[in-house]
């Protein structure tokens, strides 16, 4: 399950890492079905996406993927080949489903979530990984605040269920 909630942003209103477009790079195909666990608008900063057909035209005209090219794309390069119009927000009631390709749709989410988003994400990952940054990147810590459900408490403090 995923918490998505500007008020535990340290960048709030600035997009940052997946918060910017990208393609997932870590496994082909990587599929993922998302189940929107709660009500979802605009405002709840939902997986925003590219058609497939049209993220390959940005991803080959930008190069991405391309040696000496950032992972992270604004959004000034991808609406100069694509028009946002063409952007698909992730909104909807409860419920709602979604199967995307995430190594083949340029996507971002979480961005500016006003009203915390909460999803469920379901991924496909091939045994091969092309990922490894786990083994040697530093986790983020997140900080707990005592004004933080115990939900988040539980999520965050590993401690807290040892026996
Ligand atoms: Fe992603």
């Amino acid at each position: 399950m995923r918490d998505s909630n500007s008020a535990f942003d340290d960048q709030p209103g600035k997009p940052h890492d997946s918060q910017l477009y990208h393609i997932d790079y870590y496994s082909l195909p990587n599929v993922y079905v998302l189940v929107l666990l709660e009500d979802t608008t605009p405002e709840h900063g939902p997986w925003t996406f590219l058609p497939r057909s049209l993220s390959q035209t940005v991803k080959d005209k930008l190069g991405y993927w391309k040696q000496g090219r950032g992972y992270r794309v604004s959004d000034d390069e991808v609406y100069s080949i694509a028009d946002p119009k063409e952007v698909i927000e992730f909104c909807g009631p409860r419920g709602t489903v979604l199967f995307i390709e995430s190594s083949g749709c340029i996507h971002f989410g979480s961005r500016n979530s006003i009203k915390p988003r909460f999803q469920l994400m379901l991924g496909y990952t091939g045994a091969c990984r092309t990922d490894f940054s786990e083994t040697f990147m530093q986790p983020k810590v997140y900080p707990i605040r005592a004004s933080d459900s115990r939900l988040r408490k539980m999520v965050l403090q590993k401690n807290l269920l040892e026996f």
